[in-house]
């Protein structure tokens, strides 16, 4: 008989499978109306309905505690494939798209992070954003300092938090206060991958910001320790920018395109992570497709620097491993019910019709495949860590109403990704653990 530490009642709902195509995803669709789920620590040991459940524990020699959300909807942690720690405090900076935003805003806010103290404040401030928004994992930029991984990685390790994230790498095109040579950032990121990567539930991210502030020396430092570490992550964007685009080619006038850049120096394949890419060509779609690359689709961002539409129907297509980011502090929102309700328009500009369920799909398990930790997290399969969101999908007035209107289990997502923010995350456990609880 297996070790029970905690049970919970309530609705439950993730996906079964990887699936190949949107048209797939109904089928693993997987909803426990009044169910039970058992965890031993941190860990998910039993799921099932609450009759069989309730039987188990009755045989059960010792008290279980149990955690009844019994009208609540249940689903494994959200997973953002791309978010800023240190743009936290500059979310919804006005009037900029990306270039002069990152001159004007992004730059001089980062810089404050080579002092210690600060990057913990934020780390801390920052980490409870996201459990306050039901996300449970994330990839993260920290800034070009060290030390601001190092207070991240401090405080999600004292939650048991699994969390990728990478110091930035860039030594041209931004001022001073930002900047590195290629032999320190080399040095700085060797050692914060021999301090964090694969220490408890944390990996690190190699994190070349993107090209127009990468020299080619430095691109090269960043292919060698890569070499040295076959399961370690990278980070970066991609193809975000009419401007930034024309940018890379003047300034890597030899390679035909912006991924290729990326890829001439080995930074594709798989763990490699790039976000926005909206602007490809077919033969960089093809590109990522055959080297197993990762995308990162950041709906508000690109929306809020008018950056240009995501596509996820070649996404599919292509067959090209997919998330969704926040992009916080370009985009608006930690909030992923929000976040999905702007895919969706996104879609819906181009005429892609964006499921709840794709929707949810992405949002979890999706992102965890992304990230190729869908072994370990992303869904409710016996043996998954137990990261996971208690969600109210009647938190407003508004939602009580609507959904009395709502029929089937897809409509009432749509509406809850529809009306949804940070009013509807209920509770949030991370390893096992409550570590968010809405006030009332
Ligand atoms: N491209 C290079 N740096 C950044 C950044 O910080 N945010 C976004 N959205 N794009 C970038
Ligand atoms: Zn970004």
């Amino acid at each position: 008989s297996q070790t029970i530490t905690r049970a919970i009642r309530g609705n439950f709902f993730d996906f079964s499978q990887i699936v190949g195509v949107p048209s797939e995803l109904e089928s693993q669709a997987r909803y426990i109306e009044d169910g039970m789920m058992f965890l031993n620590s941190g860990k998910i040991v039993w799921l099932g309905s609450r009759e069989e459940g309730e039987r188990r524990l009755a045989q059960n020699l010792s008290a279980v505690p149990l955690d009844d959300y019994r009208d609540k909807l249940i689903i494994p942690g959200f997973v953002d494939t791309h978010i800023h720690y240190p743009q936290t405090e500059m979310i919804g900076a006005y009037g900029e798209q990306l270039l002069e935003w990152l001159s004007n805003y992004t730059f001089p806010t980062e810089a404050q992070y080579h002092d210690i103290d600060y990057a913990r404040r934020m780390s801390a401030f920052f980490i409870e954003q996201l459990l306050n928004n039901g996300t449970t994992t994330a990839l993260v930029f920290g800034t070009v300092h060290p030390q601001s991984v190092d207070a991240l990685f401090t405080a999600a390790a004292a939650l048991n938090m699994r969390l990728i994230a990478g110091k930035v790498m860039m030594d041209k095109n931004a001022p001073e206060s930002v900047l590195e040579t290629p032999a320190q950032s080399e040095r700085d990121t060797r050692t914060l991958i021999e301090r964090w990567h694969n220490h408890k539930r944390l990996s690190y991210a190699l994190t070349p910001r993107f090209v127009p502030t990468s020299s080619p020396q430095l691109l090269e430092k960043v292919r060698a320790i890569k070499a040295d570490y076959p399961d370690i992550y990278l980070q970066t964007h991609l193809s975000e920018n009419a401007d930034e685009i024309s940018w890379v080619k003047s300034l890597y006038p030899e390679h035909q395109r912006y991924l290729d850049v990326y890829h001439h120096y080995n930074l594709t394949g798989s763990r490699c992570i790039f976000a926005h890419c909206l602007h490809l060509h077919e033969e960089e779609w093809d590109c990522l497709s055959d080297t197993d690359s990762s995308i990162a689709f950041c709906p508000t961002s690109n929306l809020f620097l008018g950056s240009g539409l995501f596509n996820l129907q070649t996404s599919w297509q292509k067959r090209v491993r997919l998330g969704i980011g926040t992009d916080v502090g370009a985009g608006t929102t930690f909030n992923m019910l929000q976040t999905l309700s702007e895919a969706y328009k996104v879609g819906q500009l181009q005429k892609y019709r964006l499921s709840a369920f794709e929707a949810f799909y992405h949002a979890t398990l999706g992102g965890a495949r992304a990230l190729h930790l869908d072994d370990k997290i992303g869904n409710f399969d016996v043996g998954k860590e137990a990261d996971m969101v208690v969600l109210d999908p009647s938190a407003t007035a508004l939602q009580q109403l609507r959904s009395g209107n709502s029929k089937t289990l897809a409509e009432r997502l749509f509406v809850l990704m529809t009306l949804g923010d940070d009013r509807n995350i209920y509770r949030t456990l991370v390893d096992g653990k409550v570590v968010y609880q809405r006030a009332k």
